[in-house]
């Protein structure tokens, strides 16, 4: 035995340390085909890996004449059929040639190959460790195969990632477009009617006044919803929350609201201060919910009218807000779906994006909104915002 047992354990202890480092099936297979010449022996060695169907191709190899890299190989022929083929097309060169399945768990993936130019070359310790290598190797490369698959599926799950945050994103663009265009049609309607009108009365001159200034209160409207929709772009390129006083809002709400409902209407719009609240919130986007929620409370009001009250408050954990009114209520159906985009009960005269938009902002604030609905006695929003 030239070799001593010291120096065949740290060949092995060598081997397994660095087989444990190799990332990728290629600097396996060449590790395996280096260590046969480098520590067992062996004059010349390759490793054939597994290939289509039963095939096997040359993967490796360390001093191979290439006569003997040429042959057509086949998983079915691993041991003495493979070891006569190879031992012939090198024309008798070698006395000795071993096959060695590289074989983890349940996966074949090759065979390394060893070629001795003495007879009996094989032999002592070296079959052991051939083994040893051998089984080592083929973890490594289960390993190999596993990480390329996990990192395989890491890169879809990534791209799927991305794909779906696109989809998020032209989802809201979508919801964005549908509100503005719901805004923008209950404001040019309108005017397209009194135009009309305007030509009729052209011979009118007092008539003509009137509706202009009819027509003026309209497009005042429309300038207001453009700033309410220029608002919003600002909020989602992330306009820093700040800390306001509620009740500051809840009046610039109730001044936007007011001429909507009309001087003589039968709908009364009430707001009732409590205190200095303060909360942090973007200013902007209260406004906006408030109006949303005074105008749902203004449609569910039946002919007769009723009363929308405002109110605002403290708790131990921040500010709060109310929009509640006297109207028709909601049955458990419609509360169920109140926050869904899209879902409405006005057909074509609603998108069913207020309430979403609503929700949406609150929950980005670090609030909550809760809602308190019965059939015929009226609704009550309560929206809360984290104290400043
Ligand atoms: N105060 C309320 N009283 C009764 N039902 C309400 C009230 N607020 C909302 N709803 C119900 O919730 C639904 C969704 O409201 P949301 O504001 O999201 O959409 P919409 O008012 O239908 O449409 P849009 O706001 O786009 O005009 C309404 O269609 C209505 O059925
Ligand atoms: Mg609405």
């Amino acid at each position: 035995m030239e070799n001593s047992v010291a120096q065949v354990i740290t060949a092995c202890v060598r081997f397994a340390q660095l087989i444990s480092e190799a990332q990728d099936p290629e600097k396996i297979l060449r590790l395996l085909a280096d260590t046969a010449v480098d520590h067992l022996g062996a004059q010349a060695a390759m490793v054939l890996e597994v290939a289509e169907g039963d095939g096997l191709r040359v993967a490796a190899t360390r001093d191979m004449p290439p006569e003997a890299c040429s042959g057509q190989f086949s998983t079915e022929t691993i041991g003495r059929e493979m070891e006569l083929q190879i031992h012939s097309s090198c024309g008798s060169r070698y006395a000795e040639v071993k096959t060695l399945p590289l074989v983890s768990s349940t996966n074949l993936y090759g065979v390394l190959v060893l070629c001795f130019r003495e007879p009996g070359g094989f032999s002592d310790y070296r079959p052991l460790m051939a083994r040893g290598i051998s089984d080592l190797g083929a973890v490594a490369l289960d390993q190999a195969f596993h990480r390329r698959t996990l990192e395989r599926s890491m890169a879809e799950l990534q791209s799927t990632r991305e794909l779906l945050v696109r989809t998020e994103r032209l989802r809201a663009l979508g919801e964005m477009s549908a509100g503005i265009a719901h805004d923008l049609r209950n404001i040019f309607n309108p005017l397209s009617l009194q135009i009309d009108i305007v030509k009729r009365l052209a011979k009118n001159p007092e008539k003509v006044v009137e509706l202009a200034g009819q027509m003026k209160q309209v497009v005042k409207h429309g300038v207001e919803t453009v700033e309410r929709l220029r608002l919003f772009g600002h909020q989602s390129r992330e306009v820093r929350t700040e800390e306001v006083d509620l009740n500051v809002l809840v009046d610039e709400a109730a001044a936007l609201c007011r001429p909507r409902l009309g001087e003589h209407s039968r709908v009364h719009l009430e707001v009732m201060h409590g205190g200095p609240v303060r909360a942090l919130v973007r200013g902007a986007e209260v406004v906006t919910a408030l109006v949303n929620l005074v105008v749902n409370a203004q449609e569910a009001m039946p002919a007769e009218g009723g009363t929308i009250t405002v109110r605002t408050g403290t708790s131990e954990h921040g500010g709060w807000l109310q929009v509640a009114d006297t109207g028709q209520g909601m049955p458990p159906e419609v509360k169920q779906h109140l926050f869904e985009p899209f879902f409405t009960t006005k057909g074509d005269k609603g998108t069913g994006l207020g309430l979403a938009m609503v929700d949406t902002f609150v929950r980005r604030s670090g609030g909550a909104i809760t809602v308190d609905s019965e059939p015929g006695k009226g609704t009550t929003f309560t929206l809360r915002f984290p104290r400043a």
